[in-house]
C-alpha cells in the first residue's frame, strides 16, 4: 500500500483511542483505506502526562506545527478555539485533509476552515463533532442531500443527559454526577460548556446549516442550559408523567409566506412514553424528519472517547481514501442564508 502520513493533535479521552485503535488495527484500516495509515506522531501539552491507552513513548511532541507539515491527515482532537484553528488552517494550507471532533471551532469558525479547504482542494470531516459515535453529519449531508428535511429535534449532548439520567433515575445530587461524567470523559474540557448548553448549541448550528443547506451562526440558537434544574423540579415533572430532557429542536417555518429556521436548545418536559424519555446515560438520539423520507431515528453513544474514536477513525478512512483517489470527493456547499427566526424558550411538551 502507498503510505499516508497522519499526524494525531490531542492524545485526551478522545485522541488516545483514537491512536490506540490506528495502531491496534493497522493492517485492517489500511485494507479498508487502500493507503497505509502511519501515525507520525502526536502532539500533546505535556508529553509525560498519563493517558488512557498505552502509547508508545517516541509518537509524543510538543511541536505541532513540525508535526503537520508533510503530513496527508491531520486529526485535531485538541479542542478549543486556539491553536487547533490555526494548526488546522496550517495542515490545509500544508495540503493535508483534515478530520476534527471540535464542534466548538466549527460552528465558530468552520465557514473560514472550510473556504480555506476548497482553496487548495482539501477537505474537512467531522462526523465526530456532534452525537459522538452516531452517523449523523453524513446522513444529513448526503444521503439527505435529495430530500428536504423539515426539522431536527434529538439529545445531542452526552453529559447532560447523563446528569438528567442519574437525578431522574437515583435521585443523585447534580454535582456529584458532573464529577463522575467528567471522570468518564464525557465532559468537555469546561464543563459549562455542556452544563450551560453551549455544546449543544454548537452541534444544533452544525446540524442545522447541514440540514437546511445555510450557514447557522451560533449567536442565531437560542441557549438555555440544565444548571438552573433542581430536584424538585425533575420530582414535579415525573408526578406530571414527564422527563426533563435537554433537546436541541431545529426547524424549518413559514413567517408571513416567507421561509426561515429556529434552532434552540433548551430543557423540556418529554413524555415518558416518548421514545426520547428512554435516552439514558450519555447516549444521545437524533429524530429527522424530511418531506420524502418521512420520520428517521438515529440513536447511539453522544459522548465517551472510544465511542467517539470511531466516527473519528470512519472519517479517517474516507480522507485516505479521498487523498489517494486524488482529492475526489466531499464538500459541503452552502446555498443562501436563510433567515433564522429568534425563538426563545418555549414551553412544549413532548
Ligand atoms: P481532552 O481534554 O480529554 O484532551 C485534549 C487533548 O489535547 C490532551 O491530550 C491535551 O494535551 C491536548 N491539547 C490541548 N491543548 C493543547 C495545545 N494547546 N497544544 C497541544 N495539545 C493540546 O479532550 P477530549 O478528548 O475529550 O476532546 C477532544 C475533542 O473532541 C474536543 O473538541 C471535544 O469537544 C471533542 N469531542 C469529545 C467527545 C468526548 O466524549 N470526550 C465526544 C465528541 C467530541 P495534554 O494531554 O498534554 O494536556
Ligand atoms: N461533552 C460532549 C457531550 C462530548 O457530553 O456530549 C460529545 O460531543
Amino acid at each position: 500500500y502507498r503510505r499516508l502520513r497522519v499526524a494525531l493533535l490531542g492524545a485526551g479521552a478522545v485522541g488516545s483511542q483514537v491512536a490506540g485503535l490506528l495502531l491496534r488495527h493497522a493492517d485492517e484500516l489500511a485494507d479498508r483505506a487502500g493507503a497505509a495509515l502511519e501515525l507520525a506522531g502526536i502532539a500533546v501539552r505535556d508529553v509525560d502526562a498519563p493517558r488512557d491507552v498505552d502509547l508508545p513513548r517516541e509518537l509524543f511532541t510538543t511541536d505541532a506545527e513540525s508535526l503537520i507539515v508533510g503530513s496527508d491527515i491531520v486529526i485535531e482532537l485538541m479542542g478549543g478555539i486556539e491553536p487547533a484553528r490555526e494548526n488546522l488552517l496550517l495542515a490545509l494550507n500544508s495540503g493535508a485533509d483534515v478530520v476534527t471532533a471540535n464542534k466548538a471551532l466549527l460552528a465558530t469558525h468552520g465557514t473560514e476552515l472550510f473556504e480555506a479547504a476548497d482553496q487548495v482542494g482539501a477537505s474537512v470531516y467531522y462526523e465526530a463533532a456532534a452525537a459522538g459515535a452516531i452517523p449523523i453529519i453524513r446522513p444529513l449531508r448526503d444521503s439527505l442531500a435529495g430530500d428536504r428535511v423539515e426539522r431536527i429535534m434529538g439529545i445531542v449532548n452526552g453529559t447532560t443527559n447523563y446528569i438528567l439520567d442519574r437525578m431522574d433515575s437515583e435521585g443523585a445530587d447534580f454535582a456529584e454526577v458532573l464529577a463522575d461524567a467528567q471522570r468518564l470523559g464525557y465532559a468537555e474540557a469546561d464543563p459549562t460548556a455542556d452544563v450551560e448548553g453551549f455544546d449543544a448549541a454548537q452541534k444544533a448550528a452544525l446540524l442545522a446549516s447541514l440540514a437546511f443547506h445555510t450557514a447557522v451562526p451560533l449567536d442565531a440558537v437560542h441557549r438555555e442550559g440544565i444548571s438552573e434544574i433542581t430536584p424538585a423540579m425533575i420530582e414535579e415533572a415525573r408526578a406530571a408523567g414527564f422527563v426533563i430532557k435537554l433537546l436541541a429542536v431545529c426547524e424549518r417555518l413559514d413567517v408571513d409566506g416567507a421561509e426561515s429556521i429556529s434552532v434552540r436548545v433548551y430543557p423540556a418536559l418529554v413524555s415518558r412514553t416518548h421514545p426520547l424519555a428512554s435516552v439514558h446515560a450519555a447516549n444521545n438520539a437524533v429524530f429527522v424528519e424530511a418531506e420524502a423520507a418521512g420520520s428517521l431515528m438515529f440513536y447511539g453513544a453522544g459522548a465517551g472517547g472510544i465511542q467517539t474514536a470511531s466516527a473519528v477513525l470512519g472519517d479517517v478512512v474516507s480522507a485516505a481514501r479521498r487523498h489517494i483517489a486524488g482529492g475526489v470527493g466531499v464538500g459541503e456547499s452552502t446555498r443562501a442564508n436563510l433567515p433564522i427566526v429568534p425563538i426563545g424558550h418555549v414551553i412544549t411538551r413532548y
